[in-house]
């Protein structure tokens, strides 16, 4: 089966076996039969977090189940819940326009549902983890269902529980915590620039959905048009020490202080180091933000993984800032599978 239209950076790849998952009890009847012919599985959502490095000799399961309803109704409060395989910025959209706020500054995230909390997605100031409340998934381990409420899946910033232990829990809903009258999240300097231009005054969570869409168009390249995993590299946190010594060479080098350091920008970094708009004849770093990597033309993934070594290499050289990479990487010099 080939898996190029089922990942947003356009790679080419296969896999020996294919299942489009749309009903919750097709899960054991799946994992069981791979399981049988000890075949490695692969739990694909969107494709919009990973990079096929090579061939996949298992069972990708395609979690395509769909549905979304409200649970919990009660004053300004509700819970969405989502089947895994809606697609998020489309539920964004669908919270957002039913009145109900939290999610509204994450809207045009590709992907889907279920993937949400595998890498904690985030912008704009905020995180799913701020109104995720469970998650359902079969556990492979356990060979169980079971419900993961919000503190279990040891959400951290582009971290999960999911990432720690790849593979183990295949995702089939997420229940939202969303509320008609909490304050809205417009604290984000490219979204607060944006709105104090703004005529409207009194904003629905819609109209900041639609004030990120106009953003994030801006700045970040259509996968459909110029292939891309979003972010390619995490943000680093620092320690203190380091920050203050880079300053002094560096007083513009965009920061966030944490609990544990001070994070810095790695679009900067990467910025920096000259990399913004290069590009080779497959492949590049996207000319308006540097942390997205571009499959221009017929790229492999060992293409944007040779690129994302060089890039972390000059990076090291320069502010010996390590990066680390966002998208998981499938298939290829035996590195662990992901769930994505
Ligand atoms: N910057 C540069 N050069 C660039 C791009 C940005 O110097 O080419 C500087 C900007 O001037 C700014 C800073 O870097 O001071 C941060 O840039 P930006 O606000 O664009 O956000 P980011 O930290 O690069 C993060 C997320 C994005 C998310 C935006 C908005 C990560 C790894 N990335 O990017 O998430 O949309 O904030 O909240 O945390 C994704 O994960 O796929 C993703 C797109």
């Amino acid at each position: 089966v080939d898996l190029k239209a089922l990942n947003t950076l356009g790679v080419e790849a296969n896999a020996r076996y294919f299942l489009d998952l749309e009903h919750e009890e097709q899960v054991p009847l799946a994992l069981d039969w791979a399981a049988d012919r000890d075949l490695e599985v692969l739990i694909l959502g969107g494709g919009s977090n990973l990079v096929f490095a090579g061939e996949f000799p298992g069972l990708v399961i395609h979690i395509a189940n769909l549905g979304r309803h409200w649970e919990r109704v009660d004053g300004d409060e509700a819970t969405l819940v989502l089947a895994a395989g809606e697609n998020w910025h489309e539920s964004v959209l669908y919270a957002a326009s039913s009145g109900y706020r939290g999610v509204e500054n994450l809207a045009l995230i590709p992907g889907t549902a279920g993937a949400a909390p595998v890498q904690n997605i985030g912008a704009y100031g905020v995180e799913l983890c701020d109104t995720l409340e469970s998650v359902t998934a079969y556990d492979r381990k356990a060979r169980q269902w079971c419900c993961l409420d919000a503190g279990e899946c040891r959400f951290a910033y582009r971290d999960s529980l999911f990432k720690h232990e790849p593979g183990r829990y295949l995702i089939t809903a997420i229940r939202l915590r969303l509320s008609r009258g909490r304050p809205l999240q417009l604290g984000y300097r490219d979204l607060e620039e944006y709105l104090a231009n703004l005529p409207q005054k009194n904003l629905d969570p819609l109209a900041v959905a639609e004030a990120v869409m106009a953003i994030r168009r801006r700045k970040l390249p259509d996968p459909l048009q110029l292939p891309n995993a979003g972010s390619f590299f995490k943000n680093p946190v620092i320690t203190d020490a380091v920050y203050e010594a880079l300053k002094e060479t560096y007083p513009e080098m965009p920061a966030y202080p944490q609990p544990n350091g001070v994070k810095v920008a790695a679009a900067w970094l990467i910025d920096q180091s000259g990399w913004k708009g290069y590009r080779n004849q497959r492949v590049g770093v996207h000319n308006r933000q540097a942390l997205v990597l571009i499959n221009h033309s017929g790229g492999s993934g060992a293409d944007i993984l040779a690129l994302a070594a060089r890039i972390r290499a000059s990076v090291w050289e320069r502010f010996g800032i390590e990066l680390e990479m966002e998208p998981g990487v499938v298939g290829g010099d035996g590195l662990p599978s992901v769930s994505v």
